[in-house]
């Protein structure tokens, strides 16, 4: 029987309808009382000093880099295969991100080529903890150290997740999380940054609300004052308390919601294992992913299919998927802008031309996961080369 099974699928209940429609009775509806629960509780499971709330990991991503100072003409070291968001933000200042390429198993910026990638111009490192897996951070950390740079974390997919122990938004300078509609806690849209650094989290917290001094709960409710002061100019990236709400119904079941996703990733590996036609992703044994993403690769050498054919036959037993990510040098502007070549990366290409993600969400059905993995089992055998 065919069935039809999104990429993704939210996991949202009574509780988080009860959340929200608390939020929109209580007479509050923009940043207020919800937010400052919500910044609170997440710090508070990460382990950080300070989480500020913004409307995405874009926006905390820009506001990091603000407050750290990055200037025209920077350099941050990104990796190649990211959502364009994390090249974007340096674009913002009219710096400059510089591509390093990944590792063949783990998708990771690969730690051997970043030191050759350092100039007098570099400010920061970001690097991308792609499908939740944390990147090499004591090395990334030791070579910020060594030349002077800091390091922001590009944590949109790495919630819940483990380096050495460590959770993920107490390691770097700031990290950044977020709440998109497919994220691991999605409140449509939303992001977080977390950071030890007070003054920092201040001036993020004046940032994300134009530069003004005092945020409207501080001056609208009972116990605020009218008056406020623009201490310098900033930006609209406040968070609403509808958002919050969702975002304390969805905190309240996040370790619950990582474990469904570890199980469907154990299912997978199991399943596939066996497979020489299917390369399976590497987790490294020091660190937990939280699995935002199942990242699966093809051998084509020993297909007679490629990876979009591969998809199309996916799509057209009711299965979707999706490609992360278009390497940023394939994109007409970053080929503008930075005249990279897709041969200067060749294992970001490599992986590019293998790499498929599949379905995994919380609430997906234990048939849905059968129906997926003996459909790709069905591909790979009618497809031997
Ligand atoms: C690696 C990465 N960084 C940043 C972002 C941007 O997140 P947001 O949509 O919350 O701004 C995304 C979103 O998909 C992402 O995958």
């Amino acid at each position: 029987m065919k069935r039809e099974i999104p990429f993704h699928r939210p996991y949202i209940t009574d509780e988080e309808v009860n959340y929200v429609v608390d939020s929109l009775k209580n007479g509050w509806l923009t940043m207020g009382k919800k937010t400052i629960e919500f910044e609170n509780k997440f710090k508070d499971y990460i382990g950080s000093k300070n989480a500020i709330a913004v409307n995405s990991c874009t926006a905390a991503l820009h506001l990091a880099l603000k407050v750290i100072g990055l200037k025209k003409g920077d350099e941050v070291i990104v990796p190649t295969t990211t959502f364009v968001a994390t090249a974007e933000v340096v674009n913002y200042f009219n710096a400059k991100p510089i591509l390093v390429d990944i590792e063949p198993d783990t998708h990771l910026i690969d730690i051997s080529k970043i030191e050759e990638k350092i100039t007098s111009k570099t400010k920061a490192i970001i690097p991308v903890h792609f499908s939740g897996q944390p990147a090499d951070m004591n090395e990334i950390l030791d070579i910020a150290k060594k030349h002077n740079l800091y390091v922001i974390e590009d944590a949109a997919h790495a919630l819940p997740a483990w380096y050495k122990g460590k959770k993920i938004g107490t390691i770097g300078d700031i990290t950044a999380f977020s709440f998109y509609a497919t994220k691991t806690l999605a409140t449509g849209e939303g992001g977080m940054a977390t950071t030890e650094n007070d003054e920092w989290a201040d001036r993020i917290r004046v940032l994300r609300l134009h530069g003004i001094n005092k945020d409207a709960w501080k001056r609208y409710s009972k116990e605020g004052t009218w008056e406020y002061d623009v201490i310098e100019n900033g930006y609209k990236y406040n968070t609403t308390d509808i958002n919050s709400a969702l975002g304390l119904a969805q905190l309240k079941k996040l370790e619950w919601m990582w474990k469904e996703r570890l199980k469907i990733a154990q299912r997978y590996n199991e399943a596939f294992k066996d497979y020489e036609e299917l390369i399976l992703y590497k987790v490294k044994d020091d660190r937990i992913s939280s699995w935002h993403l199942y990242p699966l690769k093809l051998n084509l050498e020993l297909l007679k299919i490629n990876r979009d054919q591969f998809i199309e036959k996916l799509k057209s037993r009711g299965i979707g998927t999706g490609v992360h990510f278009i390497p940023l040098y394939r994109f007409s502007y970053y080929k503008k802008k930075l005249n990279y070549k897709s041969k200067n990366f060749p294992i970001s290409e490599w992986i590019f031309k293998r790499v498929v993600s599949l379905p995994i969400f919380p609430g997906i059905k234990e048939e849905e996961v059968d129906y997926i993995i003996d459909n790709i089992v069905d591909i790979i055998k009618k497809n031997r080369k």
